[in-house]
């Protein structure tokens, strides 16, 4: 493709329209530019997620200076556009309620103004598939930066990993071997600067997914938020966006179903979130790509767990990044890669992993020796007909094929209300249930998958059940967790079937979920089952109820997912 001009440039139908551009012209003047300063240049959109209530995005500002640095320097006009934040701890219900709300929110913003490329900044869990998507459906050039993982906490002398460490020390807690006083230190201790979860949760898993489909600069994805290294990475990619407008380098000239395989592949080596499951199969919907649980499920078979990093593993991304990071571990896994993939560096993979090595083999393994034989599982049976998926790295060896008898839970408020009950006929062989915490249900199927044990379980000594639902559970959690049941409980799938009492059973080498009681019966429970009543009638949990698809989908909207382009916006003076 040739390349542009500054007449082709997408922004020339604001600025580049003589007497008819006055007012777009006469506004950017206003703001103290110069007509030499954007006239003929690229715009480009640095689309930020901070807020005050995004602590893991507090240092954006601060990125997006060096961002607009880069831009300076290459020829462009930087533009700075605030966007939705998505603070993973404060936003409730659940973030993935807003995740479709925050793709459109930046896909609409890149349509409605005078922009040619974009960077994106983001990095706590769904902001980062959330801005891909919102780019990609757009399709202009675009470029994503991570905010960067915070440094590790600590702990008297021990290491704290954000998420692990808590769900790690609550049962603790609970149980009375650490004191509240300890509790309250390891509050202080857990998360010193800036930045995302410094364990291989969902943002660490994403923002890698991020790079290994190529729209970042490599290693960029394995920098702490504190390191300068990652300013110094801001203002190259900026610099690179630009010539990206000239080239016309678009997402979907990258994304390409070998780009979606080679993120899966990373993602199971990282040992990465299941939550990372759902964002692949909304990008590619977003990208025209066709891929579902069972495609998945194939490569998950073929990749072992090589990082060793928490929760899977022992050390946190400070380690990772040091022993090599991201573009390290994919030189490990260069023979399950497609390396002729093209990247936004304008380099192919196997250009950019050339003569990469792993400096510590104790964080990350190589496929001869890696660290757990598998990151997912996808199982099927009558109680998911749909699909369902579980981390088999982070669960118990000895639960992975177990038969045991269903205590059920209606919605997480049943849960809450009587899980501690000491009457609670529950021991450790039985399968906790959770329903109604579906993208609908929850609504926006939050992270409750991870249950808590029963107090009287855990004061025994118990670390570990079965528990099935249809919620997600966080990136940092772990534990033998059935999560994402398709279709969910509240659009009348079986799990809203289940009894107390009825047998389940998980077959994990077997990919298998089975409910242990007879269709005839099931066809009973089903005639008598009846929808609950919806949540909300207006604004946009009506939007979302009306339009959200099941897990197996990627909880994208149906309207969302690849189709035409609208038409750009009229512009009438
Ligand atoms: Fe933001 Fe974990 S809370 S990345």
């Amino acid at each position: 493709m040739a390349r542009k001009t500054p007449p082709d440039l997408r922004s020339q139908r604001w600025f580049g329209r003589g007497p008819l551009s006055f007012g777009h012209r006469s506004r950017t003047l206003q703001n103290g530019y110069s007509l030499e300063e954007f006239s003929d240049k690229p715009v480009i959109a640095i689309v930020n997620t901070w807020s005050d209530l995004n602590t893991c995005h507090g240092h954006l500002r601060i990125l997006a200076e060096a961002v607009k640095r880069g831009v300076w320097q290459a020829g462009g006009f930087p533009v700075e556009l605030p966007a939705m934040s998505l603070g993973e701890i404060m936003v409730k219900p659940t973030t993935m309620l807003y995740r479709n709300l925050l793709a459109m929110d930046t896909e609409e913003l890149l349509r409605s103004h005078p922009v040619d490329g974009a960077v994106l900044l983001g990095g706590c869990d769904k902001t980062t598939p959330a801005l891909l998507m919102g780019a990609i459906s757009m399709d202009l050039p675009a470029v994503f930066v991570p905010a960067g993982f915070m440094l590790h906490g600590s702990w008297r002398g021990e290491r704290l990993g954000s998420g692990v460490d808590a769900w790690k020390y609550g049962p603790e807690l609970a149980a009375g071997n650490i004191s509240m006083e300890d509790w309250l230190e390891i509050e202080e201790g857990s998360a010193r600067t800036v930045g995302t979860c410094n364990t291989m949760g969902t943002a660490s898993t994403m923002t890698a997914i991020a790079e290994a489909l190529g729209l970042t600069l490599p290693g960029v994805s394995s920098l702490a938020a504190v390191d300068s290294a990652l300013r110094r990475s801001a203002a190259a990619t900026d610099r690179r966006v630009v010539e990206m407008v000239w080239e016309d380098l678009t997402p979907s000239a990258i994304l390409s179903i070998d780009a979606f395989a080679n993120a899966a592949t990373v993602n199971f080596a990282l040992g990465g979130s299941t939550n990372a499951v759902i964002h692949l199969l909304a990008l590619a919907g977003r990208a025209g790509v066709e891929i579902d649980l069972a495609w998945m499920d194939d490569i998950a078979r073929r990749v072992p767990v090589l990082a060793n990093v928490e929760p899977s593993g022992e050390y946190l991304m400070e380690d990772f990044g040091e022993a090599g990071g991201l573009p390290a571990l994919m030189g490990e896994l260069r023979e399950l890669m497609h390396l002729g993939c093209r990247t936004v560096a304008g380099q192919t993979l196997e250009e950019l992993l050339e003569g990469l090595r792993v400096s510590n083999h104790d964080v990350i393994h190589s496929l001869e020796d890696p660290v757990a034989e598998q990151a997912l599982a996808v199982l099927q049976g009558n109680l998911a007909p749909n699909g369902c998926v579980i981390k088999p790295s982070a669960a118990t060896g000895r639960l992975l094929q177990h038969r045991g008898r269903a205590v059920v839970f209606d919605d997480r408020v049943d849960f809450e209300a009587r899980i501690n009950d000491p009457e609670l006929d529950v021991d450790e062989d039985c399968i906790l249930v959770m329903r109604n915490c579906g993208p609908i249900g929850g609504p926006g199927m939050p992270e409750w998958g991870m249950l808590p044990l029963p107090l009287k379980l855990v004061r025994r000594g118990v670390r570990d059940m079965v528990r099935i639902s249809d919620a997600r559970m966080s990136g940092t959690s772990f534990g033998t967790v059935v999560l994402h049941v398709s279709p969910e409980a509240y659009v009348g799938g079986p799990l809203g079937l289940v009894r107390d009492g009825d047998e389940i059973e998980i077959d994990v080498p077997g990919r298998k979920i089975h409910l242990h009681v007879k269709e005839a019966e099931l066809a009973k429970r089903r005639e008598r089952w009846k929808p609950p009543t919806p949540k909300t009638g207006r604004g946009y949990g009506l939007l979302f109820a009306e339009h959200v698809g099941q897990a197996d989908r990627g909880c994208d909207f149906e309207f969302l997912r690849s189709g035409p382009q609208p038409p750009e916006p009229a512009i009438h003076v």
